[in-house]
């Protein structure tokens, strides 16, 4: 039996390259070895995008389209929606029961959340669970492995303590303990040398076009100590040359001489960088405007991965009822 992976993604923004090398690059690897289940969390998406929540469907689809884009192949992977699966909803309810709040008050996330995000009011029933439903999709399908981001490793932790909660309260062994799966990938920064984010409007996003493209990489920040082109620079400091190492490694020595040396300017490393992405986003583009116009077909997709998903997970919740004796 292979091992099984469960892993997410809230709908609630276009992806953007950190998408791609931190998780899909890596997700594209794990459908080769492992059961794969690659969830759109929708519920979790909800949770902050309440005002607005018809930009969640929008979102489930565009992504999911990226998702197949970049290889993960629904032959191969179980690709769903997590709101289709009704299960999901039933182990949350019977987790919330005995969760104590010191738990969720204390996870980090949490706090960092509520500290940072004021464009919408998260003080709410719901998102104070957000790590409660994450270890229902995880247990649902009793995953070995998950793979995540480090901000993500909190969660994980709530839910290995909620998998031990669970058997002790009902002597059982019906869930693992599961285990993070951080990727190898150096994170990609933003064009401004912050966390590429939405929020930071500082993102390369998988969706566009050559032409914006070429635009946003060649207004990239670069090694502020290099004024002039005759100045040496210094690319272990560069966000441009970070780029080139992870989209062009072959060219990572010749690189680093053109800018240690003075012999190419930042704006001519920053437009042969350009050719190099969008040369090898070239595949990934003719993938996306191909199922872009078959929308019914990713629809269909979703709809055959979440009955697939929900045969494990009717199965999970039959025996979670069945050690709580709680059927009838
Ligand atoms: N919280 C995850 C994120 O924001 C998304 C997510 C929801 C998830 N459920 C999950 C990730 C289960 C892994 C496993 O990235």
């Amino acid at each position: 039996m292979r091992k099984r992976i469960l892993s997410g993604m809230r709908p609630t923004g276009r992806l953007h390259l950190g998408h791609l090398v931190g998780a899909l690059d890596n997700w594209m690897k794990l459908q080769e070895e492992y059961e794969c289940f690659f969830m759109v969390a929708d519920w979790h998406a909800l949770m902050s995008e309440y005002e607005d929540p018809a930009s969640i469907a929008e979102y489930a689809i565009d992504n999911v389209i990226d998702w197949l884009s970049a290889g993960i192949d629904p032959e191969k992977s179980t690709i769903f929606m997590q709101s289709e699966v009704p299960q999901h909803l039933d182990l949350n309810m019977i987790f919330s029961c005995f969760v104590p709040l010191g738990w969720l008050e204390r996870c980090p996330t949490y706090k960092e959340q509520l500290r940072e995000i004021k464009t919408r009011n998260l003080h709410t029933y719901a998102f104070l669970g957000y790590p409660v439903l994450q270890a229902a999709d995880i247990l649902l399908y009793k995953a070995d492995k998950v793979p995540v981001g480090e901000d993500q490793l909190p969660h994980l932790e709530l839910t290995r303590q909620i998998s031990r909660r669970f058997n002790g309260l009902y002597k059982c062994g019906i869930f693992p303990e599961p285990e993070a799966i951080l990727t190898k990938t150096p994170r990609l920064l933003g064009l401004d040398g912050r966390k590429m984010s939405k929020s930071y409007n500082n993102t390369v996003d998988l969706s566009d076009s050559a032409e914006t493209l070429k635009n946003k990489i060649s207004g990239m920040f670069t090694d502020p100590q290099r004024i002039k082109l005759s100045d040496p620079g210094h690319p272990d400091v560069c966000n441009v040359h970070a780029y080139y190492a992870v989209f062009a490694p072959e060219m990572k020595q010749e690189v680093d001489d053109w800018c240690r040396n003075a012999r190419k300017g930042c704006t001519e490393c920053k437009k042969i960088l350009a050719e190099k992405l969008v040369l090898k986003l070239a595949p990934f583009h003719k993938k996306r405007t191909q199922f872009l116009k078959d929308k019914p077909k990713i629809k269909k997709i979703l709809k055959a991965g979440s009955e697939k998903a929900g045969v494990a997970a009717a199965r999970t919740v039959d025996a979670v009822k069945s050690a709580m004796k709680i059927r009838i």
